[in-house]
C-alpha cells in the first residue's frame, strides 16, 4: 500500500469518527421537563407519559417542582404528555414534542419549563425570556 492509500484511509477514518461523534452527541443530548406548581395553596397532580415511559402520578405541593430528563429516541420523535389537575381544573397537553418546532424553539431545544397557575398553564419562552400562557384550565 503506497502512501497515497494511507492518506485516503486516514481521511476516511477521520471522517467516520467525526460523523459518529456528531451523531452520538445528538442522541446523547439531554432534554429536561420541569413542571412547577405556581397555584395558590393547592396541590397540583401530574401524570406524565411517553410512548415508552410512564412516570406515574405525582402530587406537586405549592411552589414545588417536578422534573425529569430524557435523551431523544433514535428518530428524534420523543413526545411526553401530561394529564394535570387541581381543585379547580384539569388539562392534558404535550410537555415535550421533538417534532413540534414551535415548542422546541420555546424550549431552546433542551428545556421545557411549565408552570401551573390559577388562571392557566404557562410555558417559559426562551425566545423572549418570559412565561406565556399556553392553556386555560378545563373546569
Ligand atoms: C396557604 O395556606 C396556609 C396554611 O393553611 C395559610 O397560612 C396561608 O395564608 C395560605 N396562603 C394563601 C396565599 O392563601
Ligand atoms: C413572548 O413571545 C410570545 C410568543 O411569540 C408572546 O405571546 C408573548 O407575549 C411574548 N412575551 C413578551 C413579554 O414579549
Amino acid at each position: 500500500m503506497g502512501p497515497w492509500h494511507g492518506y485516503v484511509l486516514f481521511f476516511l477514518l477521520a471522517l467516520s469518527l467525526t460523523q459518529s461523534s456528531v451523531t452520538a452527541s445528538i442522541f446523547r443530548k439531554k432534554h429536561h421537563v420541569f413542571i412547577e406548581n405556581g397555584l395558590d395553596n393547592y396541590t397540583l397532580q401530574a401524570h406524565c407519559k411517553s410512548k415508552d415511559d410512564d412516570l406515574g402520578l405525582h402530587a406537586i405541593p405549592p411552589k414545588g417542582l417536578f422534573q425529569w430528563h430524557f435523551y431523544g429516541n433514535f428518530w428524534l420523535t420523543t413526545l411526553f404528555f401530561c394529564n394535570t389537575w387541581w381543585h379547580s381544573g384539569q388539562r392534558v397537553f404535550d410537555v415535550y414534542d421533538m417534532r413540534n418546532r414551535e415548542l422546541c424553539n420555546y424550549c431552546n431545544y433542551a428545556d421545557c419549563h411549565w408552570r401551573a397557575a390559577n388562571d392557566g398553564v404557562y410555558l417559559y419562552n426562551y425566545e423572549n425570556s418570559s412565561y406565556m400562557k399556553m392553556y386555560e384550565w378545563v373546569k
